[in-house]
């Protein structure tokens, strides 16, 4: 039996932080041996709320697919490749926006809140209202089973689910395959070092190329619970960002435990604590950061990755186009599309 596919992308929008590996790069590595898997550098998707700079995002591409391979994504079994290289995605969504109401793409939370945080109140760019749709597209076009993705994106693969039941009752077939979410069960919500989403705009990330004294620094702005006084006052673990950060990446749970510990029965210096913390993001980013250098100081070899992979992408997104242009009888034998012949 052929193996079940994933798909999974990121907007080029600038470095990868350890908010995206825990919420979805971990997942992907380990799941790429048992499933077809598919990464996307969505460069289309960054487009709609970066116009005005593309070349940030034509920059970036390179940056990310870095990050894909030093965090283990291997490109021997994994297709790494670019959104905006596949016309078949723009033709899927183009159909696809005929099963779904413009009520139903308002309603995403998401999308909402982006629009808030990017001041799009009065005049919303088309692109970016639907871009939700063209991420169905992007899931639907592999046949995707499982969508590894952080909690944020859980409302497109819902909206995916809407269009896949949709469209295949309206044509009366199995034609499209309904994609389910996967969420990792700890770290899917890792904040930024101020205690906020993780996120590129709050200038609050930590990257997988930052340098240790770049870590170090952000780590002293880190936030711990505002309402202990002095060091002698307990503290209340849930404030304290430090233990989120170590949580996820502590090599020995019950030290984390120990330190929790302290923290709630008072006296332990946030000093200590953030020292620490920092020792453990050097010890996990450092190997991944050296291995990310080795792939940025070959540009050849990454652009060969993803042209390999944009070319088994476009061949896989063909078929499920034609699979859909057929079951909706808009195939017309005595003319067939160049990439097909
Ligand atoms: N919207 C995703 C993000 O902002 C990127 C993305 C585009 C994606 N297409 C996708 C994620 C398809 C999963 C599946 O990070």
């Amino acid at each position: 039996m052929s193996k079940k596919v994933i798909l999974s992308g990121d907007r080029p929008t600038g470095p990868l932080h350890i908010g995206h590996y825990l919420g979805t790069l971990k997942s992907r590595v380990e799941m790429q041996h048992d499933y077809e898997t598919f990464i996307m550098v969505a460069d289309a998707q960054a487009i709609t709320d970066n116009v005005g700079d593309i070349a940030k995002v034509r920059n970036n591409i390179f940056e990310v697919v870095c990050d894909y391979l030093a965090v283990g994504i291997d490109p021997k079994i994994s297709h790494i490749f670019i959104q905006s290289c596949l016309p078949q995605l723009p033709e899927l969504t183009m159909y696809f926006l005929n099963v779904v109401s413009i009520q139903r793409i308002g309603h995403n939370p998401t999308v909402k809140s982006e629009m808030k945080t990017r001041g799009y109140t009065d005049s919303v760019p088309a692109g970016f209202y639907l871009y939700p749709i063209y991420q169905v597209a992007d899931i639907v076009a592999f046949g995707t089973h499982v969508v590894p993705v952080g909690n944020d994106q859980v409302p497109m693969i819902e909206l995916a689910r809407d269009v896949v039941r949709n469209f295949n009752e309206q044509f009366n077939k199995e034609v499209l395959v309904l994609p389910e979410v996967y969420q990792p069960k700890i770290g899917a919500r890792l904040p930024g070092v101020d205690g906020n989403k993780m996120s590129k705009s709050q200038g609050n990330a930590i990257y997988l190329s930052d340098e240790n004294d770049e870590i170090i620094k952000k780590i002293k702005k880190m936030k711990s619970d505002p309402n202990r006084k002095s060091l002698e006052d307990p503290g209340d673990p849930s404030e304290a960002v430090a233990f989120s950060y170590l949580e996820a990446f502590h090599p020995d749970p019950r030290r984390v435990e120990e330190l929790k510990e302290h923290y709630q029965r008072g006296g332990m210096p946030d000093k200590v604590l953030k020292e620490e913390t920092a020792q453990v993001l050097i010890a996990f980013i450092e190997p991944i950061r050296e291995r990310r250098k080795e792939f940025s100081s070959q540009p050849d070899l990454v652009y060969e990755i993803i042209r390999k992979g944009t070319m088994a992408a476009e061949a896989k997104a063909a078929k499920t186009l034609a699979a859909v242009k057929e079951a909706m009888g808009i195939n017309y034998p005595f003319i067939k599309p160049h990439v097909l012949q």
